[in-house]
């Protein structure tokens, strides 16, 4: 028997289980294999004695509906940064990525999946080059992944946020308020610009396109004397003002090295306030509900078709590579190409020239 390690690292995203159910499925079809699971990304195969879970047809039945991953997950333990506390208490970063390959040879195993998002793609490439097996398989509801067009997840997450937008015009209407929301995406504005679109939003605050609070409070006070006497703006959380700064702190575990961004919808409508804004003004942070939960279908058919790619790929020997999805089409590319650079909007994308076109303000 062959063996495969699969492992899933970063924060988690509706469709990592339909993922892992692809891989089994195919690998079962194939024969000649077993498939294991590395608990919480790296850290199964890092501890001792080491947390792995056989991943069998009859434990992911019926998980591609499932939200998060049965293997759990961590955005801590970046095998390239590996935070060690001394004997003293310091805390000092080593890289155990060598160490990690020698495990994966040491314990058998023939390749490694690795699904996540642009750190675990990092390390993904680090592992390869040090002689690491590894395939990667690209994950984020930000979908800012270079090289594929679309991450399973990022249309659950616009789901999600799209349903949460509905309820808060009808409210917004009822009460001829101005409903901030705030959408996750980091440094990218996809979720915030989607959802825009979709909600059907008359302001869209995206990280690309800093806004000016003058030309909000234009834009609140025209719609109001226009008799349409509510509004609806979506903010992602990675927005910010001309010349100023995105919202966010220091994580304050060891290991997760993310800025956490959050509340910049808050800022905003202070500023508004500020600005002699009269409308009643609210604000509703989605946060995690847009990564938890069921995905929806076509994350599900997403992720099952990657999964399937992936063994594909593991099969072909083909490692370094990473499944993408381009053009219609499932297909690979270098992870080293994948990672270059992440995939923000451009002020002249599609989809904004859309936004401008139905009279949705960038705040620009
Ligand atoms: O990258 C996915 C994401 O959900 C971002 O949209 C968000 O900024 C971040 O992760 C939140 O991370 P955490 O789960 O560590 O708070």
């Amino acid at each position: 028997m062959k063996k495969l390690l699969v492992a899933t690292g970063g924060g988690d995203c509706p469709g990592l289980n339909a993922v892992i159910r692809g891989i089994v499925k195919s690998a079962h079809q194939a024969g000649g294999w077993e498939v294991w699971g590395s608990m919480e990304a790296f850290n199964g195969l890092m501890s001792e004695p080491v947390e792995l879970l056989e991943l069998s047809p009859e434990k992911t039945a019926g998980i591609h509906v499932k939200g998060g991953t049965i293997i759990k997950t961590t955005n801590r333990g970046n095998p390239l940064s590996y935070p060690v506390t001394q004997p003293d208490g310091s805390v000092q970063h080593v890289d155990r990525t060598k160490e990690l390959v020698d495990r994966i040879h040491d314990l058998g195993f023939d390749a490694l999946v690795n699904i996540g998002g642009d750190g675990s793609q990092r390390i993904s490439q680090a592992l390869f080059e040090k002689g690491g097996p590894v395939i990667g398989v690209p994950k984020t509801i930000d979908n800012d992944l270079a090289a594929t067009d679309y991450t399973f997840g990022f249309s659950t997450a616009v789901q999600v946020a799209t349903d949460c937008f509905d309820k808060l015009v009808t409210t917004a209407e009822s009460h001829h308020r101005v409903m901030i929301m705030e959408v996750m995406g980091r440094d990218a504005g996809w979720i915030a610009l989607h959802t825009a679109i979709a909600g059907g939003a008359e302001v869209c605050l995206i990280p690309e396109i800093p806004y000016s609070i003058d030309k909000i409070v234009e834009r609140i006070n025209q719609r109001y004397d226009r008799g349409r006497g509510f509004m609806n703006i979506v903010i992602a959380e990675g927005a910010k003002p001309l010349g100023g700064k995105v919202l966010g702190r220091a994580a304050t575990v060891q290991g997760d090295e993310h800025l956490k961004l959050g509340g910049i919808c808050n800022a905003l409508r202070y500023a508004l306030e500020e600005k002699g804004c009269e409308a009643q003004i609210r604000t509703t942070i989605l946060g995690h509900i847009q990564r938890g939960g069921t995905p929806i279908a076509f994350d599900r058919l997403l992720a099952t078709a990657m999964g399937v790619k992936a063994f594909e790929l593991v099969q072909s020997e083909a490692y370094g590579q990473m499944v993408s999805f381009q053009n219609n089409k499932i297909d690979s590319v270098p992870i080293a190409e994948a990672v270059v650079e992440n995939k923000q909007v451009s002020p002249d994308h599609y989809l904004v020239q859309v936004a401008r076109s139905i009279g949705i303000s960038f705040g620009d």
